[in-house]
């Protein structure tokens, strides 16, 4: 338990602005902070944050309260360890009260995956600094990779020996529980017998936005062609891959800084900019773009620069993925490699300045770049060149601004060499059907809501008393 004590000073010393700063963007509004609601996918800002009476309000879910409410919603902590965070945060001591066995066992699942997950991430670095094997395997890759000290230290990489169960062995013999290592997927059951998943391997730890160890990359550090080049954490509690972005807790500061985020395919690629001197850049991890991850990076800047290997296929291949971007009101911009470059491979070869600037240079509007690329696939075929028309027209669609919409239909228009009309219809035609479909969305909405609330009497009972209570504090923030 943490004392009394600890309780009072961490809520005399946190700043609920500097607090939610971390998460969510936000601008000054009279004596207000505003900012996108972090809870809902509204377009117009109505989260506003007092710094005088140090609460925040969400107007969009209806949801707020003080900086400690902020952490448990936004980052599912429970109360301790919303306290632990701003303890940390703020470097206040955290004295506890002794806790018995009994309280240790009920300290929820989420909590006890957590641990495991942090205790695993320390180890793997021990290994990999501390052991022989470590050095002369994991930490010599790095080496090669070009990754100074610093950052193998700032990235917490690690190294799991080449032996069945040498983790799992020490994890139990610490008294973390089997179970535990099983759900994070750190060890694998089979009868009688446990397995470390990550045997052999190199290891990333994915933090989420506040820096929770979440789970783990491993990268094969042998040529076997049979086995997988990266292998991750699967699904769980705590880790829900569509949801995190690798670097978010290293990138958030930087992305806010510098108004735009980068986003790459891979953890090297994510490191080696870090070491570069760039620092805004994040990666999905190899998979494609899920909403909640642009959602994440929304709550921090409006663009997204969207950085591709310099291979055909797969930036072809990528295009679908961008119109996610794009319907969440984002400004996307694209930007390849050379042919036979990756950002991790650039980044080495070349100086900060010959990066930034060749980012600088590089860096094309979506729309622009998809219209030219479509078009040297088309040539002069009018069969292919109506389906390209069709497809360019269905992303600007997805951009919920329609001032927007117009300034590119006309790009497209001279790119394109077709006339302004069709496009706009086109764009008419594809808008109705678009409404519709929403329309439809929204009414299968409102009938899963009915039934949550009739399940859930109790906690919407609750939910209305919070509200309540919120009013008059609201009333004072919005004529503030
Ligand atoms: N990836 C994965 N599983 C694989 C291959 C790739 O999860 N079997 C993910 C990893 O996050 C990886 C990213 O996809 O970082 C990009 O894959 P790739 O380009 O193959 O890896 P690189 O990051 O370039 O890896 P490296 O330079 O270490 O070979
Ligand atoms: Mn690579």
């Amino acid at each position: 338990m943490i004392s009394k004590s600890t309780i009072d000073s961490v809520f005399e010393t946190a700043r609920v602005e500097e607090v939610i700063q971390d998460f969510v963007q936000l601008k000054k509004s009279g004596t207000n902070f505003k900012g996108l609601s972090p809870f809902t996918d509204e377009r117009t800002p109505s989260f506003m944050v007092s710094p005088v009476k140090q609460i925040w309000k969400d107007f969009s879910s209806g949801k707020g309260g003080n900086v400690v409410a902020f952490l448990m919603e936004h980052e599912h902590y429970t109360y301790p360890e919303a306290i632990k965070y701003l303890a940390k945060k703020y470097g206040i001591e955290i004295e506890e009260t002794q806790q018995t066995d009994e309280q240790k066992e009920q300290a929820n699942e989420r909590e006890s995956m957590y641990l495991v997950s942090e205790f695993a991430n320390k180890y793997f670095q021990k290994i990999l600094h501390k052991t022989d094997a470590g050095q002369a395997i994991g930490l010599s890759y790095f080496k090669e990779r070009g990754f100074t000290n610093e950052t193998i230290k700032k990235f917490e990489l690690g190294y799991c020996l080449d032996d069945w169960d040498a983790f799992t062995k020490e994890a139990l013999a610490e008294g973390y529980k089997l179970d535990y290592l099983e759900k994070t997927g750190l060890s694998i059951v089979k009868g009688e017998r446990q397995f470390d998943r990550f045997k052999g391997r190199v290891m990333f730890p994915i933090h989420s936005m506040s820096g929770r160890v979440l789970g783990f990359g491993g990268r094969i550090l042998t040529s076997d062609k049979k086995a997988a080049k990266y292998l991750n954490s699967p699904e769980s509690e705590i880790y829900h891959k569509s949801k995190v972005l690798y670097g978010i807790s290293y990138a958030k500061q930087a992305i806010a800084k510098e108004d735009n985020c980068y986003l790459v395919e891979g953890y090297t690629d994510v490191i080696q900019f870090h070491q570069s001197g760039v620092e805004n850049v994040v990666s999905s991890s190899g998979t494609a773009l899920t909403t909640e991850q642009i959602r994440l990076i929304s709550r921090l800047t409006k663009n997204i620069t969207v950085l591709f290997d310099g291979d055909a296929a797969g930036i072809r291949a990528s295009l679908r993925g961008i119109d996610l971007i794009l319907e969440q009101g984002m400004n996307v911009k694209v930007c390849t490699f050379p042919e036979g470059e990756d950002p991790d491979s650039f980044a080495r070869q070349n100086s900060e300045d010959q990066l930034k600037e060749f980012l600088a240079e590089n860096a094309t509007d979506f729309i622009s770049f998809k219209a030219s690329l479509l078009m040297k696939d088309a040539k002069n075929d009018p069969v292919k060149k109506a389906a390209l028309i069709r497809d360019m027209v269905s992303s600007i669609a997805k951009i919920p601004d329609t001032i927007q919409q117009e300034v590119y239909l006309q790009e497209c228009s001279r790119i394109m060499d077709i006339s302004e009309d069709v496009l706009f219809s086109t764009l008419a035609q594809l808008t109705k059907k678009g409404e519709q479909d929403q329309k439809r969305a929204a009414k299968k909405d409102q009938k899963s809501f009915k039934v949550v609330r009739d399940n859930q009497p109790n906690q919407e009972q609750q939910t209305i008393r919070r509200v309540d209570e919120l009013h008059v504090l609201e009333r004072g923030i919005v004529s503030a």
